[in-house]
Parts: structure tokens; sequence; C-alpha cells
């Protein structure tokens, strides 16, 4: 494959996270985009006839069965030219880690909001994320087919919450029962929307002034007419131009009105979204390097790491994200922390139904690979000629903590393998007392969830049960490099270590932390995050 090839693979793909807060629509929305992708031949919407509903569903027992769920994983489809990598982030109510991590493979990210809510708090904290990123926010306002907020209110509502700016691609006309579709800002055009239709045709947009008053009354109606020519005009007034650089840099949402339901939008969305989107961007390595997805070097780095994808074949999957050049499965790769020339075992990707086994793919892609154990998050896969290491993922900071103990001692080995383990895929913080064992580990975790996954997996995977016991810290520091915790005079704090043997501190709440530092003159404690990857 020559330079030109490679580049021009490489740009028709559009890689992006899908994000909201549950129940807002997402499973919904992915459905239909793999739906219009052609990759699910059921036409109409889940909730449509039966025998609509069986052919989806059907498709979601078989992976379920196969102990992958659409909502766990990254997929694959093609539209329009187009090659599309869907990363979905797990929508718990509690807030998980490898959420945030998978934005970190993204490129873009489109939030999910439902038209009756507005933002929720996971819409929020996922905001954050992208935001941290700067990444492209594309904003899908779903369940126009149900009553709903006002549209100004709803945008007015993210431009507060988020300090970002909007900018309405369509406007909606009516809601719930009386929701007669879209009107397309630029394009002047009318999608009008037939409850009927249920998605099983395409829709045609019909090309409609703003100014046609007979044409509009014809089309919507004379009150409705009305609503939208005074909504049209206060909107074209008020919000910001539409500006492609601010939508790049993640400070302009481009903003769709739809009923994913419904299959209506859908189509527009994709349209416009993939053009405003870019094609895969440049990462930074280590040493100040920025690797563009064209050069002809492979590199990736591992952003998450599943166990059990298959119950059946105990496997455990590393996910990588493809930085820059063509992955070729024949060929051999450095893993730069493990210090090792390997070839990587069965990469697969998900093409929506399908997990395949696959022999090539590209920068923006993601592929998983079977993990044996040696891969971290955050580690870096390359040629081995050009060896480059990705800055790594951050870590957030464990708010809550509980110490486990083992009950059973004949199974000390399986506890700390475990523990271990499910530490090292990233799904906890794992500290001990200093000079102790593995017996009694103070696990920090950033939303309970955690606990209860941390606890079944122990089980299923381990054979293992322990004690719980919940402590009330809920902030954690580091003590630099050189200063001895045996020298500080602590009050209420303990002092833990980790698998390097580095110390950190751990509070009650932020006023212990400023007590500790009042307490002792010139010490500086480091904030958990950035600095703590794995090395
Ligand atoms: P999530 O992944 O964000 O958690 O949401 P999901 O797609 O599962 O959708 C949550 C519920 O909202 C589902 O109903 C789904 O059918 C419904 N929904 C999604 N989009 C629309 C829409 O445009 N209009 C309307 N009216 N409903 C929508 P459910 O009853 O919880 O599940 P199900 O029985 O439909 O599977």
């Amino acid at each position: 494959m020559n330079q030109q090839q490679l580049a021009a693979e490489i740009d028709r793909r559009r890689t992006f996270a899908i994000i909201s807060h549950p129940d807002a629509g997402k499973t919904t929305l992915t459905e239909k985009f793999l739906l219009y992708g052609g990759a699910i031949q059921s036409a109409g919407s889940v909730k449509g006839k039966q025998s609509d509903h069986h052919a989806v569903s059907d498709w979601m027992e078989m992976e379920k069965k196969r102990g992958i769920s659409i909502t766990s994983s990254v997929m694959q489809f093609e539209y329009d030219g187009y090659c599309i990598n869907i990363l979905d982030t797990p929508g718990h109510q509690d807030f998980s880690e490898d959420t945030y991590r998978t934005l970190m493979a993204a490129d873009s990210a489109v939030m999910v909001i439902d038209a009756a809510k507005g933002i929720e708090p996971q819409t929020r904290k996922l905001f954050k994320v992208c935001a941290m990123r700067h990444i492209p926010i594309f904003t899908f306002i779903n369940k126009l087919d149900r009553d709903a907020q006002d549209p100004f209110d709803l945008i007015d509502e993210l431009e507060r919450e988020f300090g970002i700016g909007t900018y309405p691609m369509n406007w909606p006309i009516g809601c719930g029962v009386g929701f007669k579709g879209v009107y397309d800002r630029d394009a002047h055009r009318i999608l009008a929307f037939a409850d009927a239709h249920r998605g099983r045709d395409r829709l045609t947009a019909i090309e409609c002034d703003i100014t046609d008053t007979a044409k509009l009354d014809e089309l919507i109606g004379q009150t409705d007419r009305e609503v939208l020519t005074e909504q049209v005009e206060l909107l074209d007034g008020a919000s910001a131009d539409f500006d492609m650089d601010a939508v790049r840099a993640g400070k302009l949402s481009p903003v769709f009105f739809g009923s994913a339901l419904n299959n209506f939008g859908i189509e527009t969305f994709l349209e416009h979204f993939l053009r405003m989107t870019t094609g895969p961007l440049p990462r930074r390595a280590e040493g100040d390097i920025k690797v563009e997805p064209t050069e002809d070097h492979f590199s990736a780095f591992v952003f998450k790491i599943q166990a059990n994808m298959n119950k059946a074949h105990r496997d455990r999957i590393a996910f990588m994200r493809i930085v820059s050049g063509r992955f070729d499965r024949n060929s051999e790769y450095l893993h730069v922390q493990g210090g090792r020339t390997l070839k990587l075992s069965q990469p697969q990707q998900m093409m929506a139904q399908e997990r395949a086994v696959i022999d090539e793919a590209y920068a923006g892609d993601i592929i998983g690979v079977f993990d044996p154990g040696i891969f971290s998050i955050g580690d870096t896969v390359c040629d081995a000629k050009t060896r480059v290491v990705y800055e790594g993922i951050p870590y957030f900071a464990p708010e809550r903590f509980a110490v486990v103990e083992q009950i059973d001692s004949m199974k000390r080995k399986q506890f700390a393998k475990g523990m271990n383990q499910i530490a090292q895929e990233g799904a906890i913080r794992i500290f001990i007392e200093p000079d102790s064992g593995m017996e009694r580990v103070y696990v920090g975790v950033v939303g309970e969830l955690q606990f209860d996954v941390l606890e079944s997996r122990m089980k299923s995977e381990y054979g293992v049960e322990y004690r719980k016991y919940p402590l009330a810290y809920s902030a954690i520091r580091r003590v630099p490099d050189g200063v001895d915790p045996k020298s500080l005079h602590l009050f209420e704090v303990k002092w833990v270590q980790d698998f390097r043997g580095k110390n950190y501190l751990l509070f009650n709440n932020e006023w212990h932390v400023d007590n500790t530092l009042r307490n002792n003159e010139g010490l500086v404690l480091e904030e958990y995050g950035r600095d703590q990857q794995e090395e």
C-alpha cells in the first residue's frame, strides 16, 4: 500500500464516543446508526412492529449470550464512504472511570439529551471530560415525539451549564403529539415527521424557505408556521454564527433535534456530523512529539482492558486506539512498557453484529487484542523501528475507600492475584499498609459501583470472597519521593503504599489535608492523577 492509499483510508475514518445519561436514548441512537449503515437488516424502530422488534432484540440476545453487550463495546460500520468507529460509553448511574478512558480514544463526542429532561447528572460529568480534552461535541436532543422542554430553554441550559456556544442545525416544529418535524436552518428544508412511517421509508426533505408562508402553511399548518417563523427569526438574531473552527475546538456544539426511536433526524444528523467532525487526530507522545495519523509507522495505545468478554473462554481483551499508520496482523510490534516484541494475537473488531478477526486496520480504528495479562491502561504498542511512547491516560483520584480482607487463608494466592489483576486493568486502586502483605488491602474507587463489580468479579473469576469495611476517607494525596512519612506529624490520617512502594495519605476530607499541611511546615503533597500513571 502506498502513502496515498494509506492517507485515503485514514482520511475516511471517523471515531467518536457517544455519551448520555442513562435512558436518554444512547442505545437506540447507536442501533439506528448501525441501521442506516446497513449493518442491521431490520427496518423500523425497536418499538415498531413485532417482526422488527424480534430482529433487533434477537441480535441483542445473541450478543448477550456471547457475553458482549452492545453497550460495552466498540463498533465499526460504513456509511456513505466513511468508515465509522463508535465508542460506546457505559451509562451506569454511577460514575465510572472506564467512560473517561474511552473518551481518550475518541476524536469527537455525540451527546444525547432527553428533550423532556435536559441536562442530567451523568451528562454533566461526561461533558466535563470532553471539555478537558477539547474534543468537539455534537448534541442530539432526543425524544421530540414526546412532550419536551422549550427548545430555547434547552439550548440556554447547554450554554449556561457548559459554558459553550450552541448552534442549532435544525429547529423542532412542535413536540409530543403535535410534533411536525424539523426545519433545517441552512438548507431551508423541512423534514416532516410522520409517526406512521416508523422509519420504514427514508424521508425526503421538502425544500421550503422560512419566508414561503403559503407552502409552510400547507406543510405544517398556520399556527405552527407562525411559531416557527418567529422562533427561527429569534434564533438567527440571537445565536452565534456558525464557526467550524469553534466546533473543532469544542467551543461550539452543533445541535440537532430528533427522535431516535422513530428514526427521525438520524440521517440528517449523520450527514452533517460526518462532514463536520474530523478524521483521526494526531496524538502527543513523550518528548513533545506530535504523531500524525498518516505517518507510515504503526502506533497505538491501550485505553481499555476488559476481562471476561466471553465467560466460556475467560478471555481478557485489550482495546487499543490506532494513532498512526496501518496495523498488519502478520507483523510483530513492540509493546513498549513490556519491553518485548510480539505478534498481537487474535486482533479483532466489532463489526456491528460480528466480532471479526481482522487482517489490517488503520489510524482511527479501535482493535481489540487478546491479552494474556501483559497490558496496562495507557501502554503503547508500535513499530519497533519507530519507538514512541504515548502520554499516559490520566487517572482520577479515588474518592471512596474500603478495606477488604480475605476470609479463607487457603485462598491467599487467588486473593492477591485477583486484586492485583483487577487493579492492573485500572478498575480499582489498591494500597497496603507499609510493610504489610496482601491479606488486607485498601481499595480506592471513584464510584460505589466499582466495589460491587470487584466483589462479583473476585467471586466469579477467582473464587474468592472477602470481608469489606467501608472507610470514611474521601481524599488522597501522594507524598513526594524523598519525604519519609514517618517523619511527618500525622493526625487522623492513614498512610498507605501502592505496589511500587510509593507513599500516599488518606484523609477524611479536604480540611484534614489542609490541617496536615499546617502541621508540617514546608510539606508539599501531590494531587493524585496525572503523575500516577503506570511507569
Ligand atoms: P440509553 O442507552 O441512553 O440508556 O437509552 P435507550 O436507548 O435504552 O432508551 C431508553 C428508553 O427510551 C427506551 O425505552 C427507548 O425505547 C426510549 N427511547 C429512545 N429514543 C426514544 C425516542 O426518540 N422517543 C421515545 N418516545 N422513546 C425513546 P424503554 O421503554 O426503557 O425500553 P424498550 O422497552 O423500548 O427497550
